[in-house]
């Protein structure tokens, strides 16, 4: 720490967090204050680049933790300031691109357990391994809502139901943050991308979004404003232009809507080089220098990876087209986040990640979570769970069946693009449970025979990432993405020999991520030839669908007899899957998206807009708007519960009053069960058009064999309104229909009228 402001205000805790952003602001020169909004990656190029980074005193690193971290947060203390860095990463679930975390399942994949609590301590979790590396900022969670599933980035969303991402987000935001932001283990998160990134033209990555600002409002903008009444600390801005303007320098969201209106008093972070990207791509910015202004005066904070952004800013400033003011604006806001979370008390602490990483509540909740990320949606006179006479002879098929790294979903170490930014580092193989590991383990005792066989490789047959063509290198294992003929006969061989197949098949890395848009939503062709080889020997086939995001595959999906959804479940996956086909548990899962038949039927989505010209596309009337494949919220058990009597609390909801729903949940059955119960509100007549359906509320419920169970549901007043013509949230006086089911779907919904009196 420098001496020279030892005794000044800005160095005292005790004051308040206005008075030290106050007492330090002018004391930086224009260059100090420059260097401070901005923040350099690294991974690459080599440290000692950002050691004088450091030295000229930038804000934020990125990608670098550690004893490497230490280092740099030891310049920075040198400084005339002394101001400590701000050190980001995107631990995405569970501190993933760090060697050794623990790896919970994907976002879609926490998503499915419709478990906040669950959410809230993969967060918690997170954090505490994230500082004992002396890392103290999370880019997540993702708020995004896919609109189209092409879209590759859809495996890291919570899905298509923005109250289900808005609940999930502020768990994931209470778990990182903590009670308090200055305590040793909370961390800073950061909600992105703002505003409506997953709703670009053709599910194409950080294109256009062409919406109009209500519609936004309607469909994006609720899990934001839940976010920051949540106290996240940072937001990050999306990469892609809203109705014509760039979203790194659109004033209108950035400034007027979410730091006005949505009263966000954090720090706007860019996404990555986006200034650098007004003038590349976007071209609404001549050169960087152009680009840094706009952004400043739009609303950005902090330059992501932009090491040239200092040099800019002081151009700019120099021919007067930035004032200090301008500069000032954002460092408070940087400053601000450092001061709460107290870093200027505590910038180097580097913890003993042996004792956290893999703690033993940790490992238990990546169990837990897996068992939520694992969606059952058939099982065909009831094959599952296995009996005991059914698993004896095991043929485990499938590329991704022993695969650690590819169930452990995207932002991880080894997944694609991530290996040569994180310097070529893996988690241990040993922390993980491939799908062959957990029935292994499970039916050793049995003395089943388990025979494995690849089938095929995990192979794309498109390269799909022109950038970064080594990425097609580390996936083929099958020449030129051929179906091996050695490997398929292989399989079929097994799968004739056994009582029971278990194909793990679905989409490869390489499809599934940021810059890896799909065409179709298709499985590679080797895969494809894989299943229908072993489909054609007549074993019984469960399918176990290792997606990062919903295929249309509905040959493979209704052809198996029993199809277990796996949304990259992470470290514990084989185990979860053993104890679910084993009966030792239940799948948790029920969807939190749709699966379309079709690429043809996207959008399609449970709260589709009912106004078309008729439901069905003409040339193929099994494409239905309405009628996806499987439908948000869908998802088996092992016993089929009975929802009984559901009954409004309010038949006539008086003015300024919440909504409940009270029902018996009975268990039929000989298992203890559980159930999603899931609440859905309408209005039969509306002033604007709407939803023919949204979720206001969820509760999962567990019932012992043979007994019931009465619950309460409360339905929030606010989740019941619709977004008006104006953009504002109203519930208009008049009929209203409540929901009440085990799915979206009509069939698996009781419907209760009532009404909103004046
Ligand atoms: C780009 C991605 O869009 C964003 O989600 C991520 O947090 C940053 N890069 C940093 O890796």
């Amino acid at each position: 720490m420098t001496d020279l402001f030892h005794d000044a205000p800005f160095r005292n805790p005790s004051l308040s967090i206005e008075d030290r952003v106050a007492d330090l602001l002018p004391r930086a020169t224009l260059e100090e204050l420059a260097w401070q909004v901005v923040q350099v990656a690294a991974g690459r190029p080599a440290l000692p680049v950002h050691q004088e980074w450091a030295a000229k005193g930038v804000g934020s690193v990125l990608f670098v933790g550690g004893e490497e971290l230490a280092a740099l947060q030891a310049t920075a203390a040198k400084t005339r300031l002394g101001i400590p860095l701000l050190a980001g990463i995107d631990a995405i679930h569970g501190h993933t691109l760090w060697a050794g975390a623990t790896v919970y399942p994907t976002q879609l994949g926490l998503a499915a357990g419709w478990d906040t609590e669950a959410v809230k301590a993969v967060g918690r979790a997170t954090a505490i391994e994230m500082v004992s590396t002396g890392l103290h900022w999370t880019f997540s969670p993702t708020l995004c809502r896919p609109r189209d599933l092409r879209w590759g980035r859809t495996g890291e969303t919570f899905g298509e139901d923005q109250l289900l991402i808005a609940e999930m987000g502020a768990a994931m935001i209470a778990g990182y943050q903590g009670d308090r932001l200055d305590a040793p283990t909370s961390v800073a998160a950061c909600p992105k991308h703002f505003i409506a990134y997953g709703d670009t033209v053709g599910g194409r990555d950080a294109s256009e979004c062409e919406l109009s600002e209500r519609t936004i409002r309607a469909r994006y903008l609720r899990p934001f404003q839940v976010a920051v009444d949540a106290g996240a600390q940072t937001i990050m801005c999306a990469y892609q232009t809203v109705d014509g303007v760039a979203m790194s320098e659109n004033h209108r969201w950035l400034t007027e809507i979410l730091k006005g209106e949505l009263r966000f008093e954090g720090l706007v972070v860019t996404d990555w080089e986006c200034a650098t990207r007004m003038v590349q791509q976007v071209k609404s910015a001549e050169d960087l220098d152009r680009a840094v202004v706009r952004c400043l005066k739009g609303g950005t904070d902090l330059f992501m990876a932009e090491p040239e952004a200092p040099a800019a800013i002081l151009r700019q400033l120099a021919a007067g087209t930035l004032t200090r003011g301008d500069l000032e604006r954002a460092a408070a806001r940087v400053l601000a986040v450092k001061f709460r979370l107290g870093l200027f008390e505590r910038p180097l602490v580097v913890g003993k990640p042996e004792d956290v990483l893999q703690a033993p509540a940790h490992r238990d909740l990546a169990h837990r979570t897996a068992l939520g990320a694992l969606t059952l949606l058939r099982n065909r006179d009831q094959l599952l769970p296995l009996e005991p006479r059914a698993r004896r002879r095991i043929a485990l098929i499938g590329p991704y069946a022993d695969d650690p790294v590819v169930q452990a979903g995207d932002w991880n170490l080894g997944y694609k693009a991530n290996q040569d930014l994180h310097r070529n580092r893996a988690h241990p193989r040993a922390n993980s449970s491939t799908i062959r590991d957990g029935l292994e383990r499970r039916l050793a005792a049995e003395g089943a025979v388990i025979t494995y066989a690849r089938g095929c490789g995990g192979v794309p047959m498109v390269p799909a990432h022109h950038h970064v063509p080594e990425r097609r290198a580390q996936v083929t294992d099958d020449p030129a993405g051929e179906a091996h003929p050695e490997r398929l006969a292989a399989a079929v061989r097994a799968a004739e020999a056994a009582d029971l197949v278990v194909l793990v098949v679905g989409d490869p890395p390489d499809w599934d991520g940021e810059f890896c848009s799909t065409a179709h939503l298709r499985l590679p062709e080797n895969q494809q030839r894989l299943y229908e080889a072993v489909r054609a020997t007549g074993t019984p086939l469960v399918v176990i669908l290792l997606c990062s995001k919903p295929l249309a595959i509905p040959e493979i999906t209704d052809g198996a007899e029993a199809l277990l959804v796996a949304f990259r479940p992470g470290q514990a996956t084989g185990d979860a899957v053993a104890a679910v086909l084993c009966g030792d548990a239940e799948p948790l899962g029920r969807l939190p998206i749709s699966f379309p038949r079709h690429v043809g039927q996207l959008p399609v989505a449970y709260d589709f807009h009912p106004a078309s010209h008729g439901k069905v596309y003409v040339d193929d009337a099994t494409l239905g708007y309405d009628r996806p494949l499987f439908a948000f919220g869908e998802g088996l058990g092992y016993e089929r519960l009975r929802l009984v009597q559901p009954t409004l609390q309010h038949q006539n909801l008086p003015a300024d009053t919440d909504q409940a729903v009270t029902l018996t949940v009975e268990n039929p059955g000989i298992r203890t069960s559980s159930t999603v119960v899931q609440v859905y509100a309408r209005l039969p007549v509306g002033p604007v058009s709407r939803p023919n359906r949204w979720l206001a509320a969820w509760a999962r419920v567990t019932v012992e064999p043979g007994q019931r169970q009465s619950i309460t549901i409360p339905i929030p007043r606010s989740r019941l309104a619709i977004c008006d013509a104006d953009g504002a949230w109203r519930l208009p006086p008049g009929a209203i229909e409540i929901l009440v089911g085990t799915s979206s779907r009509d069939q698996d919904l009781q419907v209760l009228k009532g009404t909103v009196a004046q």
